[in-house]
Parts: structure tokens; sequence; C-alpha cells
């Protein structure tokens, strides 16, 4: 018997980290609805200072918020943190899987900087770990106190790692690298920040002491800041499928207009949930969806040849670039069955995936994997051309 043990384990873990995912990111949507939609209350007593009634699944609820404390401790207090550690623990395990151990395929581009697999591990864990460490310090600073200017500063600082990053790894790599580091600040967020003030808060209270307020005041500040950084990291974390997006050589602008588009989508549901419907929101954000993909469609057509490109012509670029991988008996090292169930074995075969062909190798260069084996412009636009004209 041959287990494929790396894809069953990064199966397991894709799917913990979608199933922690949804329970933090949903809990997390539901908290900023609901405190979005609280009223004053009827009844102020213990210091309220917001209720909701809601109506869900064949009963009513009725919440009530407390700001910073209530005057006593509730004796069974519910804490929402297991979701986000486990979804960053998941995260963290499957980006280690697939493009640590798997780095000489998914992370390294020799086009783009020669690194080993060491130095590209080493490198990727310095952008996550230094990318919270430069959140904290500008969160902590006088610049954190005023929201419109940190998340201007904030942006640009991910803009630029995004720069570097896609000048270090292949495209993909350099992208799972940026959600990483929005993913690690969120989490890091609810550990070192949210939870241990929530604790002091309910320590205080247990002795019978007066919360300090500033504790709910940064509480809010990351909390605030998680929200407008879920929307982003969720597309970031399904980019990887879409090579167009990662493989231009303006990879990380592309990734940054996405990242700005996010924002007017978030502020028009945050605005919502108050009650103020601004619908230009959402027409902002699909028209800078709308100028994204304009951008990199604009000359990814496969352009046509004078010379004619024959059948053999393709299978022999299909052999020497793509064939170690995408046959049923692979050869390349570390590939067991053929990469999404791809095979380039027969000109039929070639011909049926065709349109995946023209859009991994030819419009991008996705394909081959880190261009290992040194596939070439003119290799690229023969193959288009050949393609097109089997059809
Ligand atoms: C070093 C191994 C390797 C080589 C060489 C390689 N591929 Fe791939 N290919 C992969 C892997 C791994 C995947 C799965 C990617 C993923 O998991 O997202 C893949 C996926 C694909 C897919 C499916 C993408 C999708 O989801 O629709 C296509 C099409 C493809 N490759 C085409 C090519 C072509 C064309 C070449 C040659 C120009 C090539 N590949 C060379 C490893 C390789």
């Amino acid at each position: 018997m041959d287990i494929d043990v790396v894809s069953w384990l990064g199966l397991a873990l894709r799917w913990l980290h979608l199933i922690t995912g949804i329970a933090w990111i949903g809990s997390s949507f539901y908290f900023v609805w609901l405190d979005n939609s609280l009223m004053p209350p009827e009844d102020k007593k213990g210091g309220a200072s917001g209720e909701l009634w809601a109506v869900h699944g064949g009963g009513f609820y009725h919440k009530k918020k407390y700001n910073v404390a209530p005057e006593f401790m509730p004796e069974n207090l519910h804490w929402f943190k297991w979701e986000a550690y486990f979804t960053w623990i998941s995260g963290f395990l499957l980006l280690s899987l697939v493009y640590y151990y798997g780095a000489s395929l998914y992370l390294i581009d020799h086009a783009r900087m020669n690194l080993t697999p060491f130095q590209a591990v080493f490198t990727g864990l310095c952008f996550i770990f230094g990318g919270w460490v430069f959140y904290d310090e500008l969160c902590n600073s006088p610049i954190g106190r005023n929201n419109r200017l940190f998340g201007i500063i904030w942006f640009a600082a991910l803009t630029a790692a995004a720069y570097a990053l896609c000048h270090i790894f292949s495209g993909r790599g350099a992208y799972i690298h940026v959600g990483a580091i929005i993913g690690t600040v969120m989490v890091a967020n609810v550990f070192m920040v949210i939870i241990p003030n929530q604790k002091k808060v309910v320590a205080a209270l247990l002795a019978g002491k007066k919360p300090d307020p500033q504790l709910g005041i940064s509480a809010k500040q990351r909390s605030l800041h998680n929200n407008y950084m879920t929307l982003p990291v969720l597309l970031i974390m399904i980019s990887n499928h879409y090579p167009m997006l990662y493989s231009g050589a303006y990879s990380w602008l592309v990734l940054a207009g996405l990242g700005a588009t996010a924002w007017p989508i978030r502020q028009f549901f945050n605005l919502k949930h108050k009650g103020i419907v601004n619908y230009w929101y959402p027409v902002a954000g699909v028209i800078g969806i709308v100028l994204v993909a304009l951008f990199v469609s604009n000359g990814a057509k496969p352009a046509a040849l004078s010379e004619k490109v024959s059948a053999a012509d393709v299978r022999m670029i299909i052999r020497t670039h793509c064939s170690a991988c995408h046959s049923d008996t692979p050869t390349h090292a570390g590939i067991a069955t053929a990469p999404a169930g791809v095979m380039f074995d027969t000109m039929d075969e070639i011909r049926k995936n065709a349109p995946r062909i023209i859009e991994q190798a030819v419009a991008h260069d996705a394909m081959p994997l880190g261009n290992e084996t040194g596939m070439t412009p003119e290799e690229r636009k023969k193959l288009g051309a050949g393609l097109t004209a089997q059809e």
C-alpha cells in the first residue's frame, strides 16, 4: 500500500483550517453586527449600555451589553478564543506543509531569487513575525489613536511587504505570506491584547475594583482593526486558485488593489448595521474590482505567431516542461500522482486541457511551478499558438 501522506495531511489540515476559520470569522461577524445594531436599553439597571432583540431558529433572544464590564461577575462566562487560536495553528501547519516542506515546488522561484529552501523558509518566517512586531509598535504609538492615519500607514506597509515578497518568492508564495502576516496579526490581537485585557477586567471585578477603561479601549481598537482585515485575508486565502492574480509582473499592485476594494465593502456593512445605508460604498468596491480585472487582463491574450506550430511541437514543449509532474507516472521528486489530476500523456489529454494549459502556462507563468525547467517566453507563445491551432 502506498499512502500519499502529504496529500492526506494537507486535506485534513485544510479542512480543520476551514472549520475553525468559519467558527472564528462567523462569531466575529456576529459580534460586530450585534455591537453595531444595539439600541439604548429600556432598563439601564446594572449599567447596561445597549440591548437587542432577535429571533432565530425557533426562539427569541434578548442580548444586553455592559460597556467594559457589568457590576457583578456572572457565574458562567463564555469566552471566544479557541476558534481564533486553532485557525492560526491549523493555518501555520498548512503553510509549513505546503510552502515550507514543499518550498522548492511552491515557494521558491529561481527566476525571482535564487534561494535555498532554508533561506526561503527563514525569510518567510521573518516577514510573518516581523509584521506583527511592526503592527503592534504602530498601534502603541500615537498614530494608533488616529484610525484613519493608522489604516493608511498599515495598508502602505502591507503593500511594501507584498512588493518585497513578490520579488523574493513565487507569486503564490508571496500572496500566501501577505495573508499569513495579516492572519497572524489578527490572531495575535486576540491572544496578546483582547483576551489578556478581558482577563484583567475580570480579575479587577472579582477583586471588587473598577476595571481600567483603557483595557477596554485598546481591546476595542484591535477588534476594529480585525474587522477591516477579515475580508482581505479571506480573499488572499483563496487567491491561490487564480494565477491571473499572482503571476504577472505587477502582482503586488494587483494584491494592493484588491485589498483596497475590500475597505468600502466592509464599510458598507458596518454602516448598514448602524442603520446608515449608502450604496456608493459597494459600487466603489465593484468599480475597484473591475479596474483590477481590466488591469490584469490588459495584454494577457496569447499572441498570434506567423510561423506554423505543429502538434509535435506542442508535445515537445509539454514533454520538456510539464510531463515530469503531469503524467500517469510522474518522475519528479515529491510528486506521487499527477497534480490536480491533470495529465498530458496523450494529444487527446492535451487538447482537452488546452484552456487550462493556456491559463497556467501561456497567459500567465504559474506553471511549471517555480519555472524550475526554465520555460522561456518564446516557448509560452509557441505553446499558445500551437494549442489554438489544434482546436
Ligand atoms: C514540478 C511539478 C510541475 C510541473 C513541471 C508542472 N506542473 Fe502543473 N501543477 C503542479 C501542481 C503541484 C499542481 C497543483 C497546484 C495546486 O495544488 O494548486 C499543478 C496544477 C496544474 C494545472 C491545474 C490548475 C487548475 O487548478 O486548474 C494545470 C492546468 C497545470 N498544472 C498545467 C501545467 C503545464 C501546462 C505545465 C508545463 C508548462 C505544468 N503544469 C508543469 C505541478 C507541476
